[in-house]
C-alpha cells in the first residue's frame, strides 16, 4: 500500500516524531539525502497561489536530488478538461512524489486512489498538514520537546489551520486550546478526533470563545487570516465577526511569559495579529517559514523510504 500525506493523522505519533527527527538531521546537514537522485521528477500542483509552499517544495526537492516540476493548474488539463484520476493516472508512470494544493479534501483522495506513488496535501480548504510540521519543528527546537507543552490557537478554528492545530499538535503530545467565534468554531468530527488522540497521551483539547481562557499558561499562541484563499467575498463580514480576536500584547501576556508565537503566513498585521506580536520577541515567525524546507523535505525521505 502506498503511503500518502493527505491530514495530519496519516502520521501515527511515532511516525510523525520520526519525519521531526529526520526534519532536524536534515537542517543540520541539508545535502545529506538523495532519494530523488536519478534525477527523479516530483510534480507540485497549484490550484490557489502560494509563496512559501512553492519555494520550499522546489528548493527541498532540488536539495533532495531531484527535479521540481511546478504546475499552475491554470495552465494545465486537470479539474477542467481531465478528470484528478486520469491525471493521477498520467503522472504516477513519469514522477517521484505527487504535491497538490487545492480546494476539496475529496480530491486529493481521489489523486491518492489512483496513485501508486505519494501524495502529499500542501493545503486543502481541510488541513494544511506540512505547515504543522513546520511548526512542530520550530516547537521542538524552541524547548527541546514538544511533548507536554500547550498551544492556544485563537480566531478563525473552522479551517484548514484549526483543524490541523488541532490534530497534528495532540499526536505530538501537546493540549491544544482554541477561541473562535460561535460559527467559527472546529467541527465536531475534528474535535473528537483531537481529543482522541490527545487522551491517550493524558493532554487536553478545550474550545472556548473567549481568547483570554485559551492563552492561559500557553507554551505556543498562534493564529491565522480571517479570509482563507477562497473566502475573499466574506471579507467586510468577518473583519467585522474576528473583532476582539486579534493576538495584541495584551493577549501575549496572558499567555506564560516563555511562549512563543507563530503564523503559518502571510499575515495581516492589525487584524488577526498586531504588528508588535508579530514583529515581537516572541515571535519565531521566520524560522516556522524556514522550517517549512526541513520539513517537507524530511517528508519527502520519509515516504521514499516507505514505499
Ligand atoms: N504558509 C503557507 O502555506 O504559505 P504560502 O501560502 O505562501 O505557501
Ligand atoms: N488558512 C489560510 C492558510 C494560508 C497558508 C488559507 O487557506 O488561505
Amino acid at each position: 500500500m502506498t503511503r500518502h500525506f493527505l491530514k495530519d493523522d496519516d502520521l501515527s505519533p511515532k511516525e510523525q516524531a520520526e519525519v521531526l527527527q529526520l526534519a532536524l538531521d536534515l537542517k543540520a546537514n541539508r545535502f545529506s539525502e538523495k532519494p530523488f537522485a536519478g534525477p527523479q521528477t516530483v510534480a507540485v500542483i497549484f490550484d490557489k497561489t502560494s509563496t512559501r509552499t512553492r519555494v520550499s517544495f522546489a528548493v527541498g526537492i532540488a536539495d533532495l536530488g531531484g527535479v521540481p516540476l511546478i504546475i499552475d493548474s491554470g495552465s494545465s488539463q486537470l479539474g477542467k478538461k481531465e478528470s484528478v484520476a486520469d491525471t493521477a493516472r498520467v503522472l504516477e508512470r513519469q514522477v517521484a512524489q505527487i504535491v497538490w494544493r487545492t480546494y476539496a479534501q475529496a480530491g486529493l483522495e481521489e489523486m491518492a486512489a489512483n496513485s501508486k506513488v505519494p501524495v502529499i496535501n500542501s493545503l486543502s480548504d481541510d488541513w494544511h498538514p506540512c505547515q504543522l510540521l513546520a511548526d512542530l519543528l520550530t516547537i521542538r527546537e524552541e524547548f527541546g520537546r514538544t511533548e507536554g507543552l500547550k498551544l492556544a490557537y485563537i480566531g478563525d478554528a473552522a479551517n484548514n489551520m484549526g483543524n490541523s492545530y488541532l490534530v497534528a499538535c495532540a499526536l505530538a503530545g501537546m493540549s491544544v486550546s482554541v477561541a473562535a467565534p460561535k460559527g467559527f468554531q472546529p467541527a465536531a468530527d475534528v474535535v473528537a478526533r483531537a481529543q482522541q488522540i490527545a487522551k491517550q497521551v493524558g493532554q487536553q483539547i478545550a474550545i472556548y470563545e473567549d481568547p483570554a481562557l485559551a492563552v492561559a499558561d500557553a507554551d505556543v499562541v498562534t493564529t491565522d487570516t480571517w479570509v482563507s484563499m477562497g473566502m475573499e467575498a466574506e471579507k467586510e463580514q468577518r473583519v467585522k465577526t474576528f473583532a476582539g480576536y486579534t493576538v495584541d500584547a495584551k493577549l501575549m501576556a496572558m499567555a506564560k511569559p516563555s511562549a512563543i508565537f507563530l503564523h503559518c503566513l502571510p499575515a495581516y498585521r492589525g487584524y488577526e495579529v498586531s504588528a508588535e506580536v508579530l514583529d515581537g520577541p516572541q515571535s519565531r515567525i521566520w524560522d516556522e517559514a524556514e522550517n517549512r524546507l526541513h520539513a517537507q523535505k524530511a517528508l519527502m525521505l520519509w515516504l521514499s523510504r516507505q514505499n
